[in-house]
């Protein structure tokens, strides 16, 4: 979450101040994934306007499943519930996966939290510990935003869906940038002082990994994320404030996520189920 191309091609620091760093590069991404994953299509673009709406766009005239679509600078990034979504070009990973269900929209409830599960497993791997999801698609850091994850999706054949997963990775934000923006962020160069973040080989980690993680999803829903997504909840056992569509808010405490992936709120001797895309949750301080 942040603004404005800052990365020549030479890679020489910018007037922004962001860290120089090498370009995105198709062969790069293929030679960092090795064998590691075959059967993804990479596409590296230097400005889309977004990579989910490009992927969209080409969805279904063009079979999109397994295609990794990754831009430098997307100039109308998209958030959730019609936020936008900044991104600083050289600073961070913007990338789409198309990806086809043989499941309903229904059986897929839970699958922001376990494309957030697999990409922060993919962070810990690369060095960057300590790595918390906020329900339900944030990833964190010391309670500051680090990335965030929205997902599309749109009905196909009977009982199949097709999903458009995009992720936004702060990787080096300037404090000219940072200081501008209305929520806390963090990025991946603070997250990790001594780790050398190659952008490319962060890629093809989190899109090994992640394609591992959708297919068992396909195979077994969102049940095997659910542990390590409670080890990751930044909230559970806190105070929260939960904004219905309506502006209408709850108070209670977080209790965690259900096996479809629905919030469980704790208010008094009451429990709460909220589902992904309903409803927005902040800690309340
Ligand atoms: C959020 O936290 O609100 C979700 C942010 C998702 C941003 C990514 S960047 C790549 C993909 N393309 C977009 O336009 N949005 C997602």
């Amino acid at each position: 979450m942040a603004a404005g191309p800052i990365a020549s091609k030479s890679g020489r620091r910018s007037q922004s101040g962001a860290a120089p760093s090498p370009l995105l590069q198709r062969g790069a991404i293929l030679r960092a994934l090795g064998r590691a994953d075959a059967t993804l299509t990479i596409e590296v673009a230097d400005t889309v306007d977004s990579t989910n709406s490009e992927l969209l766009r080409r969805h279904p005239a063009t079979d999109v499943h397994r295609h990794l679509l990754v831009a430098e600078t997307q100039t109308a990034g998209r958030g959730r519930r019609g936020r936008n979504w900044l991104a600083v070009a050289g600073g961070s990973l913007t990338f789409s996966l198309g990806w086809r269900f043989e499941r309903t929209v229904a059986h897929l409830t839970g699958l922001s939290l376990a494309v957030g599960v697999a990409v922060a497993g993919a962070l810990d791997h690369s060095g960057f510990g300590d790595i918390e999801l906020k329900w339900p698609n944030d990833l964190v850091h010391q309670e500051r935003k680090l990335g965030g994850i929205l997902i599309e999706l749109s009905r196909e054949a009977i009982g199949t869906t097709a999903a458009i997963i995009g992720v936004g990775l702060n990787v080096h934000l300037p404090a000219s940038v940072r200081n501008k923006l209305s929520v806390a962020v963090t990025d991946l160069t603070s997250v990790g002082a001594t780790v050398a973040v190659d952008r490319n080989t962060l890629l093809a980690r989190i899109a090994s990994e992640l394609a591992t993680a959708l297919e068992r999803y396909s195979n077994q829903g969102f049940a095997p994320f659910v542990s390590e997504w409670q080890r990751r909840d930044a909230l559970v056992n806190q105070p929260v404030q939960i904004v219905l569509p309506d502006g209408k808010t709850i108070r209670g405490v977080a209790a965690g996520v259900d096996g479809a992936g629905a919030l469980l709120i704790e208010d008094g001797p009451r429990r709460l189920r909220f589902v992904n895309g309903e409803v927005s949750v902040r800690r309340v301080t």
